[in-house]
């Protein structure tokens, strides 16, 4: 088994690589320094290597400059994924691309499951989407290579700028916090879902591989991004860090009006893999408290 581990850098990429880590999973990371829009630099870097399989958790993911930047991001976010397909067919590899909520307009009122039309409001989620198509040949049964498409939601992590580490600083420094209670959906914490695409994938050894195809994986628990700041201001209480904030004030999205639109509800249904796992994500709530801990030592306390 030999994982090629695009976008090492990134917050879930780290998440991914914890786990190969502790799985004892061999794996080769690579960030920007293996281009992923040239055909050239996919080729070389991958043609000198065997890779059994290929975990896609690069991304152009500046959802508010992809509104001007569409070029580039459509080169990450569907060229790269093509190239990638191309790869995983030259290895015979598994490949494993994620993807997300704003595929989805927003203006359901139940869950999203997998088969739902997505129909993108921003560029970011248009080239998302562009991405998931190249993926489509594979992810039928009689494909030569299996293919997953995980999509999630609202992440959260170690190694990576995020809502948690955002606005826990607005807490511990501003006596009034303001957040839009305007959009709804579900948190995801990264370790949960690189823990999920192992398993599914049949990387940790542990289970056969799930049958290929899309799963949407978010932690346990829908809430607007208002109620999550005050799911964080609670936690980081009862894990006894100081807070300066005694308002937690809702708004709406109108209120801070930002280039690329948000879709107002994006609850990702997760029945899918539940069963496909055997068990539901986690409750997000179990998982923020694991994540202000780590946020907590790192302030040493
Ligand atoms: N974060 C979320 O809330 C969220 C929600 C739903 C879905 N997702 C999806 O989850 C996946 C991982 O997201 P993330 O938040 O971990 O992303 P991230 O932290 O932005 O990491 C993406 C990595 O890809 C690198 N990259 C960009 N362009 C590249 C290129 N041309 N060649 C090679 N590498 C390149 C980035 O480098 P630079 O930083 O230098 O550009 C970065 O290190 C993405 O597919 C994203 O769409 C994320």
């Amino acid at each position: 088994m030999m994982v090629w581990l695009t976008g090492c850098n990134g917050m879930l990429a780290q998440a991914f690589t914890r786990q190969f880590q502790e799985s004892k999973i061999k794996y080769v990371g690579t960030d920007t320094e293996v281009d992923l829009t040239s055909k050239n630099a996919v080729e070389n870097f991958s043609r000198s290597h065997r890779f059994t399989h290929i975990v896609n958790a690069a991304a152009y993911t500046r959802v508010d400059d992809a509104e001007t930047n569409h070029e580039l991001a459509t080169a990450v976010n569907a060229t790269a994924v093509r190239y990638l397909c191309e790869e995983a067919d030259h290895h015979k590899a598994t490949l494993i691309h994620i993807s997300t909520d704003y595929v989805f307009s927003g203006v359901a009122s139940t869950p999203y499951r997998e088969d739902f039309e997505p129909s993108p409001r921003s560029v970011y989620g248009r080239t998302k989407l562009a991405g998931e198509e190249w993926l489509k040949p594979l992810m039928n049964k009689s494909a030569a290579v299996r293919a997953y498409l995980l999509r999630t939601s609202w992440m959260f992590g170690p190694g990576g700028p995020n809502f948690v580490r955002t606005i826990l600083k607005a807490l511990q420094t501003q006596t009034d916090v303001r957040v839009v209670h305007d959009q709804r959906g579900r948190p995801t914490y990264s370790d949960d879902l690189a823990s999920a695409v192992v398993t599914l994938s049949g990387l940790s050894g542990l289970t056969p591989p799930a049958s290929p195809g899309c799963y949407h994986f978010a932690n346990t628990g829908e809430v607007t991004w208002h109620e999550f700041t005050v799911a964080i201001a609670e936690a980081a209480r009862e894990l006894g860090l100081p807070l300066k904030a005694h308002h937690i004030s809702p708004i709406t999205s109108e209120d801070i009006r930002r280039p690329a639109p948000r879709p107002a509800y994006s609850v990702l249904d997760t029945n899918k893999v539940a069963r496909t796992l055997g068990r539901p994500p986690r409750d997000f709530r179990l998982a923020l408290r694991e994540y202000l801990t780590i946020l907590a030592s790192e302030m040493g306390r």
